[in-house]
């Protein structure tokens, strides 16, 4: 029985603006990716990392996590997998990967370099206790509005509900499987459109409970070009 850890790193990073790959941009100057990769080998309970490449970088991605090994105490394996189409199919691609005596899984956004330990490790301890799907949710600071897309292009959108905020969860990763559980979800929720968004997403449409654990405000998404400048600031109130 083995845990471990796939890593969709496939994405272009267009809101982060034009370039390389979000994954593959520096970092403190190490690469996002690599960050992400030992975020998650740390966590001594992962034995496995998947990481899924941009689908033409596949020797590249290797190149660059055998540039930059894990240290040397460290046993995880990093096996490199090409990516797909959309976060999904990412994801699909790496757990098709996966050795057969894997029962844990972690999926973990590359673009959440900064995940610290205790995240990882109260995840992948709520599902070693039984769960068949865990997540960590941080409170939302800002009130959110669901609402209809404008008539025309351009013109405003109205407002058609406000959820109470106080039971609205900000959700990062890693998210956290019962293997055989995620595999199913992958199995029988189809692709439509972009895919979804988040792996915990399938499991709650298979029916099946999903549990949150507490985030961390470390743990944030690098999406926009404001998320690299805290995630430089973070790592330098780290390394001081
Ligand atoms: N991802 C992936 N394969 C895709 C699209 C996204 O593996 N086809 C990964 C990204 O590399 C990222 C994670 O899914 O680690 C979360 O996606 P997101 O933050 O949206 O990253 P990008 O899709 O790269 O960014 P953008 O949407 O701005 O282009
Ligand atoms: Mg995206």
């Amino acid at each position: 029985a083995r845990t471990a850890a796939v890593i969709p790193a496939a994405g272009l990073g267009t809101r982060l603006g034009p370039g390389t790959p979000k994954a593959l941009r520096p970092l403190g100057g190490t690469p996002i990716l690599v960050h992400a990769v030992r975020a998650m080998a740390l966590a001594r309970a992962v034995d496995l990392v998947v990481v899924v490449a941009p689908h033409d970088g596949v020797a590249e991605v290797r190149r660059l996590l055998d540039a930059h090994p894990l240290p040397a105490y460290d046993v995880t394996e990093v096996l490199v997998v090409p990516g797909g189409e959309n976060r999904q199919e990412s994801v699909g691609r790496g757990l098709a990967a996966l050795p057969t005596d894997v029962d844990v899984v972690l999926v973990h956004d590359a673009a959440r370099p900064l995940v610290p330990l205790d995240t990882v490790a109260a995840v992948i301890a709520a599902v070693r206790a039984g769960a068949a799907a865990v997540v960590p949710g941080m409170p939302l600071a800002d009130t959110v509005k669901e609402v209809e897309p404008a008539a025309g292009s351009g013109g405003p959108e109205t407002v058609t509900g406000t959820p109470e905020r106080g039971r609205l969860r900000a959700v990062q990763t890693p998210q956290g499987f019962d293997r055989a559980v995620l595999d199913e979800a992958h199995r029988r929720i189809g692709l439509e459109g972009e895919g979804a968004t988040d792996d915990a997403g399938m499991v709650e449409r298979l029916g099946r409970p999903v549990l949150i654990v507490p985030g961390h405000e470390e743990a944030f998404k690098i999406t926009r070009p404001l998320d690299l400048v805290l995630a430089e600031a973070v790592l330098a109130r780290r390394r001081a």
